[in-house]
């Protein structure tokens, strides 16, 4: 089967399309240079973005996977959470493709979505479950406990930033440009992380939640302690231990849901924080399951993982002919599970 996924809820427009589990093509086009006079994504900005470039997009990415509109068999499409307008570009273009070709149209959760970017790591995604996943973004830290690919039960969330965000936050703090996260991983892999003591947000036993303004808060203050003595080994040093504290409390909350979710026999880990290598290196050596992250082209925004959650979605779902409406809208969230 032949899926199209198309994503378009922030500031990337994306166009993919996959047999069944196999990438034929997936194509990003980043909106990050037109934002970056603003210093953050203007949403209006980014919906006329996403209408200028989403339907060459598209004809670029079936030309790339030779396949014409009439070869695809279902489009999935991320329906929600992100900015209203952007959503509404790309939802409302698959729903006009999936009008012209009679094809099913599934609305996706770009949050969950993020879990399916590890489709394309192993070979047989659905004997993982029951398994704990986690998405960590720059918008969302969620984790959940699924019991099968398309059951998703959030466990915990952040009560302030999401752990990408603090990532980018602390970056401009010291100077540096969006997104944050891979700065802060290249300048820490030269320092060490037990140099300066950081506070331990969410402790063991706790709350089963995620909190990051503290530590960020805390970067802050140590960023005006240190002026005027903030050289390079110093920089090295201060975000070793930063990144080091942000993973750490990644670490607490997995452990504390091994012990509350005994059954997940595996931790999917998917989300732009997991393109970082010490985070990866920390689940193999820390955790007692074996960690599975999506791999590092699909943990960032991509359609991809649109895809492979539509066609999870689609085959889960004993009464198609729900798809066939086209009738879906960005502000309702579709929980497919309970059997439409
Ligand atoms: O998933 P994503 O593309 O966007 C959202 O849906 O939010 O994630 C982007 C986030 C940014 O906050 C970025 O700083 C973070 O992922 N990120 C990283 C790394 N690479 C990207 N955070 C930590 N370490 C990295 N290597
Ligand atoms: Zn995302």
């Amino acid at each position: 089967m032949i899926i199209l996924g198309i994503e378009s809820s922030c500031d990337e427009t994306a166009v993919a399309l996959i047999r069944d589990g196999e990438v034929l093509c997936s194509l990003v086009s980043s909106q990050i240079e037109v934002h970056r006079p603003f210093g953050g994504v203007v949403p209006e900005v980014a919906a006329r973005e996403h209408l200028n470039i989403i339907a060459p997009l598209f004809h670029q990415a079936c030309e790339t996977a030779g396949i014409t509109p009439e070869g695809i068999d279902l489009i999935a499409v991320t329906q929600g959470p992100g900015l209203m307008g952007a959503l509404l570009v790309g939802l409302s273009f698959a729903k006009g493709l999936a009008v012209a070709l009679n094809k099913p149209l599934i609305p996706v959760d770009h949050v969950h979505a993020h879990i399916h970017g590890a489709v394309f790591e192993v070979p047989n995604f659905a004997n993982l479950f029951p398994a704990l996943s986690l998405v960590v973004s720059g918008g969302h830290s969620n984790l959940y406990f699924m019991e099968n690919p398309t059951s998703f039960k959030l466990i915990a969330a952040t009560i302030d930033d999401a752990c990408g965000e603090c990532f980018d936050k602390v970056a401009k703090l010291y100077g540096f440009g969006y997104p944050g996260g891979p700065v802060v991983e290249r300048i820490a892999r030269t320092g060490n992380p037990k140099a300066y003591e950081m506070p331990k947000m969410m402790p063991e036993n706790k709350r089963m939640a995620f909190s990051y303004s503290g530590l960020k808060t805390h970067m802050l203050y140590l960023r005006k302690k240190l002026e005027g003595g903030l050289t390079d080994a110093v920089l090295a040093d201060v975000f070793a231990a930063f990144q080091e504290e942000a993973l750490n409390q990644i670490m607490r909350k997995l452990k504390q849901a091994m012990h509350l979710y005994p059954a997940a026999k595996h931790i999917i880990v998917g989300g732009g924080v997991a393109m970082n290598g010490r985070l990866r290196a920390k689940a193999a050596k820390e955790l007692a399951l074996p960690a599975i992250f999506a791999p590092r082209a699909y943990c960032i925004d991509n359609a991809a993982m649109i895809a492979a959650l539509g066609w999870q979605r689609y085959q889960s779902t004993i009464d198609k002919t729900v798809f066939s409406d086209h009738n879906w809208d960005a502000y309702a969230r579709y929980d497919f599970t309970v059997g439409v």
